[in-house]
C-alpha cells in the first residue's frame, strides 16, 4: 500500500486523485458526491503540465472511462478517476453514444451538438425521442489497483431547450416535466448517470480505504 493512501486511512492527509477530465461540470459533481472522503481531487485543468489526450477508441463507456484512466494515471503516476459518459437516443439509434462529446465533429461545442441533435431529430420528423445517459467510472491507483461503477437515467429529448443549470445536452434532456438544465446539482445528482455512478464508486472507496484499517467520519 502506497504511504499517501496508508497516510489518508489515518486521517493525516487526503489521498490526492487527478480526475480525468477538463470538463469543470463534471468535477463539480464529483466534488460533490466524494465530498465526505478523504481525498482531494484535483482536475487535469488544475495541474501545471499539459498532456496529450488519449485516443478513446473503445467501443463502450466502460473501455474509454479504463483507457483514459489508465494513461492519466501513467502519465501523472497520482491516482486517477476517468469518466466516460453520453447520450443514447432511441430514434437515431442508440447515437451518439460514445461519440457524445464529439458528435459534430472534432473540438465541437455544447451548442454544435445541440444543433446537430435538432437536425437529425427534424429530419426523421420526431419532435421527441425516449433516450438514456450512461456513466462509467473507472478508478486506478499508484498501485493498479482498479475500481469500476456505471449508472444510467432515462429521459426523453425534446427539441424545446429549458435551463441554465448542467452542460451537455441537459437544455434538451427531460426527465418528467423539467430538463437537467432547470435542476440544481442536488437535485440533477439524486437522479443523473453520473450521480448513480459516483454514489457506487464513492461506496467502493470507503472499502478501499477501509480494507487498511479504520477510517474517516
Ligand atoms: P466524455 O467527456 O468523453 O465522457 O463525453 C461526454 C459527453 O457526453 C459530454 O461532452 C456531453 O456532451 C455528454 N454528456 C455526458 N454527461 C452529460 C450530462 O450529465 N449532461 C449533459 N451532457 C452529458
Amino acid at each position: 500500500m502506497k504511504k499517501n493512501v496508508q497516510a489518508a486511512v489515518k486521517g493525516q492527509e487526503k489521498l490526492k486523485i487527478v480526475i480525468a477530465t477538463k470538463n469543470q461540470g463534471k468535477v463539480r459533481e464529483m466534488l460533490n458526491a466524494f465530498r465526505e472522503l478523504p481525498v482531494e481531487l484535483v482536475s487535469l485543468a488544475d495541474l501545471p503540465e499539459r498532456y496529450d489526450e488519449p485516443v478513446e477508441d473503445g467501443a463502450t463507456f466502460q473501455a474509454n472511462s479504463l483507457i483514459k484512466a489508465g494513461y492519466y494515471q501513467k502519465q501523472t503516476g497520482m491516482a486517477c478517476l476517468a469518466d466516460d459518459s453520453g447520450l443514447e437516443v432511441e430514434a437515431l439509434g442508440g447515437a451518439p453514444g460514445v461519440y457524445s462529446a464529439r458528435f459534430a465533429g472534432e473540438n465541437a461545442s455544447d451548442a454544435d451538438n445541440n444543433a446537430k441533435l435538432q437536425q437529425e431529430l427534424n429530419a426523421l420528423g420526431r419532435e421527441t425521442s425516449p433516450a438514456a445517459y450512461q456513466c462509467a467510472l473507472t478508478f486506478i491507483d499508484a498501485d493498479g489497483r482498479v475500481l469500476t461503477a456505471q449508472g444510467f437515467c432515462r429521459g426523453e429529448i425534446r427539441l424545446e431547450a429549458r435551463g441554465e443549470n448542467g452542460f451537455g445536452y441537459d437544455p434538451y434532456f427531460y426527465v418528467g416535466e423539467r430538463t437537467m438544465a432547470e435542476m440544481t446539482l442536488q437535485e440533477k445528482q439524486a437522479i443523473s448517470h453520473r450521480g448513480a455512478a459516483l454514489a457506487e464508486m464513492a461506496v467502493l472507496l470507503r472499502g478501499y480505504f477501509e480494507e487498511c484499517g479504520p477510517v474517516m467520519a
